[in-house]
């Protein structure tokens, strides 16, 4: 690629950035649309976050950032406006100029909804959803879910309150859902899987092949569309019992995948090409297709 003195930069804000896949998908998605565009990674310390966003302010070839970890928090409050779903799920992923105004989204949760339609075909308005977890996954999914129309969602966490807090936020904002909360360790599991149409891991466990199971996994049924937001390994065990039960099931990828593609979309105005930058993913994932 040639990179010129007006070539459009999008950056990847996170302090560290380990080993991250962003790049490669944006680049990729880039040089297939044939824009004079460029994405890099950006290391930024918590102590230098104000400064690096006054920096993105006055920097006249910049057109976005997704945001990460230890940064989508604090963000909230340096940005000029938030959508909606920013503001409620609490943390910003992506950032895109909007009238020269420097505007803060969160694409996770849409990109979950846009992984179940596009790789199950799966609408979420009534369905009852169980999610394991109420950490910052969880949280973004878990609105987009009530946000769509889901009927119930059951939270399952291994600390209680916090899938208490998480509820509560919940039930505010999506007065129509019905919001519980459970201990992972309380024996109405079985029960709630049965019930539930959707089941979604939204906690780090699984991210090694060592982890200890989360649960029990004979409790799964074959009814339920399983999904795991980890996508490497390709298939965790979660997914491998999911699967051994019978249940249809959708790994992590597919969400990756989503909220880059609507990030490339606020920056451009193109449509993302879907094709291109699930290639690049997996290619890099040494997964088979
Ligand atoms: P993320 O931003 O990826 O969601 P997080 O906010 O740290 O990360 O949340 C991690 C989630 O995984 C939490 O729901 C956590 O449960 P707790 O709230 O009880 O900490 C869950 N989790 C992590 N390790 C776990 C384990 N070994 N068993 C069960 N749940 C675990």
């Amino acid at each position: 690629m040639r990179i010129k003195g007006k070539t459009k930069i999008c950056v990847l804000l996170g302090y560290p950035l380990g080993h991250t896949l962003s790049p490669l998908m944006q680049n990729a998605a880039f040089s297939y649309r044939r824009l004079d565009y460029l994405y890099v990674p950006w290391e930024v310390r918590p102590e230098n976050l104000e400064r690096a966003v006054a920096a993105l302010q006055v920097w006249e070839n910049f057109r976005g950032a997704n945001v990460t970890i230890p940064h989508k928090e604090r963000i909230l409050g340096l940005v000029d406006r938030l959508s909606p779903e920013a503001q409620a799920i609490g943390a910003v992923n992506c950032l895109s100029l909007r009238e020269g105004c420097l505007f803060g989204d969160n694409t996770d949760g849409k990109g979950f909804l846009l992984s179940l339609q596009e790789e199950a075909g799966v609408e979420v308005e009534g369905k009852r959803i169980l999610l394991f977890g109420a950490g910052g996954a969880a949280r973004a999914v878990a609105f987009a879910l009530a946000w769509s129309g889901a009927r119930r969602i059951s939270l399952v966490n291994r600390t209680r309150e916090k899938a208490e807090v998480l509820a509560s936020h919940l039930r505010g904002f999506a007065p129509s859902c019905h919001v519980e909360a459970h201990s992972l360790d309380g024996g109405d599991l079985p029960d709630l899987i049965r019930e539930s149409e959707i089941v979604v891991n939204c906690t780090s466990v699984g991210l090694s092949p060592k982890d200890p199971p989360l649960f029990d996994h004979r409790f799964f049924e074959a009814s339920s569309l399983v999904c795991d937001l980890i996508y490497n390994p390709q298939e965790t065990r979660f997914l491998e019992a999911a699967r051994r039960a019978g249940c249809r099931t959708i790994g992590g990828l597919g969400m990756l995948l989503h909220q880059g593609a609507l990030s490339f979309e606020l920056w451009t105005g193109e449509k993302a090409p879907l094709q291109t930058m699930r290639r690049a993913l997996e290619g890099a994932l040494g997964f088979r297709t």
